[in-house]
């Protein structure tokens, strides 16, 4: 069933046939996540991965993610490791992406990793997303569904803001409950995380009985969220600001500023997943209402709070 809105669609077994030949033939479709929406492409095949890369304005340096439905069917792309079965088992599927290192004869279009001899995996856990990788023979390549340097789409609605009516399907799966982008996380050599995400060091190195670092190498693009300047609302955002500049949309954690203009909370009760979960919707919300710039409070770095002020400062390189 076709929504008010033009590409956007409900998910019933009609939509899911159609969906699955637009991707058996390199067309791309908008689908939902439990982290962020994804712009999905057949991992085989090269034109889909040309018009991913051309869609999103996206270089060509930058790799995609790779999502799969279970273990068996990543085994033709990557060289097995210990410490990634060790996170499958336990956390997948979920909001984990892992870089391993790429098999030779992966049938995984080499552009989709920036001909890398690496590859980022993913095995993403909305009901939606699986029921589409449960009913295909090869992985999707999927991005998050915004133009290059954007922040990543956390209903079906902002797909239209990012690509207006170029997307032929766009699968509402309603607001995505995580609302950031995985945690990435480095596994050819000792693990490191490249990208932080809901989960955080502290649960990776439980299960890994190891440390885990974050990565400092913000020089060389390892990953496309590294890159300074991301996750852009298109406005200039200010970072832990504590004055108040009379015109600015203010964010902030807690209710003290209830019901007061030009305030946003991200959660009323400090809740960070929470808090983080509402971060690009808020950014949208403020772009949409016409405020011309943004000033965000002091963002604690505890739990989610570390990705959130990931996502944050790379906001403010605009
Ligand atoms: O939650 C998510 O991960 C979403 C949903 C749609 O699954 N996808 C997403 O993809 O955020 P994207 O393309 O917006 O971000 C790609 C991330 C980069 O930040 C980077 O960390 C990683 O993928 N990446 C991909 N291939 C890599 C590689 N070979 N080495 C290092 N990083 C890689
Ligand atoms: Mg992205």
């Amino acid at each position: 069933m076709k929504n008010c809105y033009s590409n956007i669609f409900t998910f019933n077994k009609k939509i899911l046939k159609k969906t699955i030949n637009n991707l058996n033939i390199g067309k791309v479709a908008a689908l939902p996540t439990e982290t962020v929406y994804g712009l999905g492409g057949n991992a085989y095949l090269k034109n889909s991965i040309k018009k991913i890369y051309l869609l999103k304005g996206r270089p060509k340096s930058n790799p995609l993610i790779i999502h799969y439905f279970k273990l068996e069917d990543v085994l033709g792309d990557i060289i097995v490791n210990k410490n990634f079965i060790k996170l499958y088992n336990r956390l997948c599927p979920g909001p984990i992406t892992f870089i391993l290192k790429k098999r030779k004869n992966s049938k995984t279009q080499s552009l989709a990793c920036a001909n890398l001899n690496t590859i980022a995996i993913r095995f993403p856990k909305h009901k939606v997303i699986r029921t589409i990788l449960k009913h295909i023979n090869y992985p999707l390549a999927m991005p998050s569904a915004n133009r290059s340097t954007n922040v990543s789409p956390v209903k079906a609605k902002d797909i239209l803001d990012e690509f207006k009516n170029k997307i032929e399907i766009i699968i509402d799966g309603g607001k995505c409950s995580i609302g950031i982008e995985s945690t990435v996380l480095d596994l050819t050599s000792y693990p490191k995380i490249l990208r932080p995400g809901i989960i955080g060091k502290k649960t990776i190195e439980k299960i890994l009985k190891k440390k885990v670092k974050f990565s400092k190498n913000n020089k060389k693009i390892r990953s496309p969220g590294m890159m300074k300047k991301h996750y852009s609302p298109g406005i200039p955002v200010k970072i832990n600001q504590n004055k108040y500049d009379g015109k600015s949309a203010f964010i902030y954690l807690g209710k003290k500023y209830k019901n007061k203009k030009n305030y946003f909370s991200l959660s009323k009760n400090n809740n960070m997943d929470e808090a983080a979960s509402n971060l690009y919707n808020v950014f949208r919300l403020i772009k949409k209402r016409g405020y011309k710039k943004i000033q965000i409070a002091k963002i604690p770095k505890l739990g989610a709070g570390i990705a959130i002020n990931d996502r944050i400062i790379r906001a403010s390189k605009y």
